[in-house]
């Protein structure tokens, strides 16, 4: 009885679900004025923190750059994956039976759940640190398959040089991150490689979800001389917590994002995500045009500046060398 009425509940549910999702990606596509075909485009973001926000507004600034304006001749049905990967591909299942043109997914999880549920719709990747050992693409000259886009590739042993410049007197670092994300995991491995060349100690603190960061941070706070998060989700959206912990046990926190730095974050050498996002609308531009994308290069953003958190050096009693300060994009926790 209780199996039934689940299975019940389950396919109402279902059904409500495809309804709503039909008014957004399966909506009216008799097309514009002008008879030309709408094209439908399900969006799906891993979550919500603000890189990933930034990114968003970014990719669809750069459709509207190419033409494709969101109401006009493009549909945008937005869905937030809320961290869930059970969610996430729900979500892309709708826009599989919804008949979506094209599938944007930004940050890696997001991307891997849309290439886990098909294989034919056309995928634009955002922001995904590394699309080959994340299993998206062949190789990053030539994809292989229904799917392509941009990476956010920065590399541990880059920040940890900056780290050197800053605070030069570490011996151990302290790695927080989530074990649930790929970005993440190529990134620690590079930063276990340097550390072992340069004779210091990695103490890891790997989380599985956003209520365990602040705890991970604790553990950390009084073991190591520096922390070093990689470009991680799930950390990103718990940037309050961590701040708090570390500015509070004095302990350098270098970030692999400008809004990581923004957030409170003492420094990181990274990419521009707004280009980024950009980048990402042309190549959909370019998809949505006929492209296909198993033969369009995923692209890496080749500039790549240091952000520093005045404030945070400040808490922290840390004078950032002028060098350092006359070529950075500066934050204070104000802004
Ligand atoms: N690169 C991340 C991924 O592959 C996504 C991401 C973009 C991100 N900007 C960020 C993560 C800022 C943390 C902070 O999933």
């Amino acid at each position: 009885m209780k199996k039934v009425m689940k299975k019940l509940l389950a396919s109402v549910l279902i059904a409500v679900l495809a309804f709503s999702m039909f008014a957004a990606c399966g909506g009216d596509t008799d097309g514009d004025k002008d008879g030309e075909k709408t094209v439908k485009i399900g969006l799906i973001q891993l979550m919500e923190h603000p890189s990933l926000n930034t990114i968003r507004e970014s990719i669809i600034e750069g459709l509207a750059e190419d033409g494709y304006v969101d109401g006009e001749n493009i549909a945008i049905d937005y869905q937030n994956g809320q961290n869930d990967m059970s969610v996430m591909k729900t979500i892309v299942q709708k826009f599989v039976a919804n008949e979506c043109d094209i599938i944007i997914a930004i940050a890696t999880p997001a991307a891997q759940a849309a290439l886990s549920e098909t294989s034919e719709i056309p995928i634009i990747f955002s922001a995904v640190t590394d699309p080959v050992d994340a299993g998206l693409v062949d190789s990053l000259d030539a994809p292989g398959a229904n799917v392509t886009g941009t990476s956010d590739e920065v590399s541990a042993e880059m920040i940890m040089n900056l780290a050197k410049q800053i605070t030069p007197e570490f011996k151990t670092i302290g790695a927080l991150y989530s074990s649930g994300e790929d970005n993440s995991a190529s990134v620690i491995a590079g930063l276990k490689e340097y550390a072992a060349a340069n004779n210091l100690e990695v103490i890891e603190s790997a989380v599985t979800n956003t209520s365990e960061v602040k705890q991970a941070a604790q553990y950390l706070a009084d073991k190591v001389d520096v922390v070093y998060s990689p470009i991680d989700n799930t950390v990103a959206s718990a940037m309050a917590a961590v701040t708090e912990v570390f500015n509070g046990a004095g302990v350098p926190f270098y970030v692999s994002a400008d809004s990581m730095v923004q957030d409170g974050g003492l420094a990181t050498y990274g990419i521009d995500y707004t280009v980024l996002g950009k980048e990402t609308g042309h190549m959909a531009a370019q998809v949505i045009e006929g492209q296909n994308p198993a033969s369009i290069p995923v692209k890496k953003m080749s500039d790549m500046s240091v952000y520093v958190n005045t404030d945070t050096a400040k808490a922290l009693n840390i004078e950032i060398p002028s060098d350092i300060l006359e070529s950075a994009t500066v934050f204070t926790n104000a802004e």
